[in-house]
């Protein structure tokens, strides 16, 4: 094992999950959609991979729609839908 410094300004998780329909974040409330769009936006704007949006399995809260996680911020974000990702945009992507 080697040690590291993390090589992102800030890592943006967005729940894809979505296994056998019970586990919510995915395909049924539009986490793949939502990665998507916030990936094509950081590299259009040329910070991506220095904001690295990522996309993660089941990060536990599943019931609250499409969960995102914020680091260094410490921010979680529940419930996420298309209409909110200009929002994540204006925040995290400049
Ligand atoms: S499937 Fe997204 S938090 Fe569990």
């Amino acid at each position: 094992m080697q040690e590291s410094v993390i090589p992102y300004e800030k890592q943006i998780f967005v729940c894809t999950y979505a296994k056998d329909g019970s586990k919510r974040c995915g395909n049924d409330h539009q986490g793949e959609s939502i990665f998507k769009e916030l990936r094509r936006v950081a590299k259009e704007r040329g910070v991506h991979p220095r904001i690295r949006v990522a996309q993660s399995k089941c990060l536990g809260q599943c019931d609250q729609g499409v969960n995102v996680m914020v680091y260094p911020d410490e921010v979680w974000y529940q419930n996420v839908k298309m209409d909110d990702v200009q929002i994540l945009v204006d925040k995290y992507l400049k």
